[in-house]
């Protein structure tokens, strides 16, 4: 059995991996253009990461492969229909990211609530004169509503931590309550996948509906919030700020955001722990070892 990495893995990982077959990894950080198309054509299992786009020509060139093993929650990168379409199972990692996904959402939502990025850059920058009464004065949050966008295991994983911070939870399930929910919360934060349905389903209409005073934190996927839109809003001061770990087009980041000192920016460490990455690598491998030994996936994609 021939199993394709498109990204090196923890040693641990490519040992458990050797005992299902031959792996074949990337010398640098990545396959230089052409090397991945031809390790395809013979390959029985490719383990791929969410910045690989796996979409029909690839799995074409790739008649023999029984199993696509996503190394995340998120499987938008990959044309899971037409891989079933081909027999292939398609598997992703959720649970072990859980718990890091929503300990960065929170991260987010208290450092743009606080102002603690923006602190940051202007003591580095010598700019601070002192302590002040009115000086850098953020949001308070208890007491406060955090609206969850999508009722998922992140999502539940967020609303969890609320109580520690004094917050009541309102979650967003139908796009009516979707709308209650964006007008009435003090944080919104976004925890559904990337669907035909939910691109941009945070466009100008959504972000005008919250509050003046909310604050917009995304730790999903970039395409949910129409990121021109967003900038908009927080020039036009129709929220109060925003938190983003995932952009439209990464590593891209739309020009107007950068300026904005109400925005905290992270880049997609939505689940980067060692913890989770090791955890996240080394559940892909065992799906990938079941499905070429014959047996069913441990999580294959719902
Ligand atoms: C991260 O974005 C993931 O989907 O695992
Ligand atoms: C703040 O530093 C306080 O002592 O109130």
């Amino acid at each position: 059995m021939k199993i394709v990495l498109t990204r090196r893995l923890p040693a641990a990982v490519g040992a458990k991996l050797r005992s299902a077959g031959d792996v074949v990894a990337p010398s640098e950080s990545e396959f230089r253009a052409g090397e991945l198309a031809a390790h395809l054509t013979d390959a029985d299992a490719l383990v791929t990461m969410l910045t690989d786009p796996i979409r029909a020509a690839a799995i074409d060139a790739a008649p023999r492969l029984k199993i696509i093993a996503n190394v995340a929650v998120g499987f938008d990168n990959i044309d899971v229909s037409y891989a079933r379409s081909k027999n292939i199972v398609v598997t992703n990692t959720p649970d072990v990211l859980t718990d890091a996904v929503a300990e960065l959402t929170w991260a987010l939502i208290l450092a743009v609530a606080r102002r603690v990025v923006e602190g940051d850059r202007t003591v580095r920058a010598r700019a601070w004169n002192g302590w002040a009464f009115d000086y850098m004065l953020g949001a308070g949050l208890a007491g406060k509503q955090l609206g969850i966008v999508g009722g998922g295991r992140i999502g539940r994983a967020v609303a969890a931590r609320a109580g520690a911070f004094g917050m009541r939870v309102a979650m967003a399930r139908t796009a009516q309550s979707l709308d209650q929910l964006l007008n009435t919360s003090d944080v919104v934060s976004l925890h559904v996948p990337l669907t035909p349905e939910t691109r941009h389903l945070i466009d100008r209409t959504a972000l005008a509906r919250m509050k003046r005073s909310a604050y917009l934190i995304n730790t999903s996927r970039g395409p949910v919030v129409d990121e021109e839109a967003l900038a908009w809003a927080l020039a036009e001061r129709l929220i109060a700020g925003a938190a983003l770990d995932v952009y439209e087009q990464e590593p891209r980041v739309t020009a107007d955001l950068l300026r904005l000192d109400n925005v905290v920016l992270t880049p997609h460490l939505g689940s980067a722990t060692t913890e989770t990455r090791t955890a996240m690598a080394d559940l892909a491998a065992d799906n990938v070892v079941a499905v070429l030994g014959g047996r069913p996936p441990l999580t294959p994609v719902p």
